[in-house]
């Protein structure tokens, strides 16, 4: 089925949630101009949009944008929502203009290079995709071919400073789902710095 059919039929989720680590990590995101790839019907777009950033949702789905924009208008933050409707194979990525980009549930690893130097100095990558599992993941593409494999994303993200890095499974209602999520920013230089994390227990 086409992307554009599953939206107009809510075939696929018809308001889904940004991930639980982008939530988790938004405060410590860089304020200001987001891009989000392959943004579907909004899920990160949204999200980001409501917490105050200027986004470009960029998607070939024009029925999956005209909703983003529609609920942009309807949540009173239209002026902070770009849609742009183009093909991630092939778009121009402006340099070094964003301070976020994300990625949900879109393979696209052979854009990468071009995807991370489209962030600003400082600038952070949050992407996240199904992964190849065992046993194997029955949430996402209908092919292992389209997912990543283990540590994948993880080594395509190894120029930049990896601030966040998980593999992890769970069931989803009756199946079972696998996911890689990274979160990593673009750092020049020799002397990386890392969030600070409180280390609990009897070691600590
Ligand atoms: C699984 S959905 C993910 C949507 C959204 N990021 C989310 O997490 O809900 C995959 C999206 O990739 C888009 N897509 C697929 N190929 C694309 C391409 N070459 N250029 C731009 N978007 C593409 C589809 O239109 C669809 O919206």
């Amino acid at each position: 089925m086409e992307w554009d059919e599953r939206y107009r039929t809510g075939t696929y989720p018809t308001d889904p949630e940004p991930s639980p680590v982008l939530r988790a990590y938004l405060d410590e995101l860089p304020d200001g101009r987001a891009l989000d790839v392959a943004a579907g019907n909004g899920r990160n777009a949204l999200f980001l949009a409501a917490n105050g950033y200027r986004v470009d949702a960029l998607d070939q789905s024009g029925e999956g944008l005209s909703i983003v924009d529609e609920r942009a208008r309807s949540r009173g933050f239209a002026d902070r929502v770009e849609t742009i409707r183009a093909d991630a194979t092939t778009h121009e990525f402006p340099e070094s203009t964003y301070d976020l980009v994300t990625i949900s549930y879109f393979r696209t690893l052979d854009r990468l290079a071009d995807i991370k130097a489209a962030l600003k100095p400082g600038g952070v990558l949050f992407y996240q995709h199904h992964l190849r599992a065992d046993p194997p993941a029955t949430v996402g593409p209908s092919t292992d071919r389209y997912r990543f494999d283990s540590n994948e994303l993880l080594r395509a993200c190894l120029d930049l400073t990896v601030l966040y890095y998980d593999e992890s499974t769970e069931p989803r209602d009756d199946r079972q789902s696998a996911t890689a999520t990274v979160i990593a920013r673009n750092t020049r230089g020799g002397a990386q710095s890392y969030p600070r994390r409180k280390l609990t227990g009897r070691d600590a």
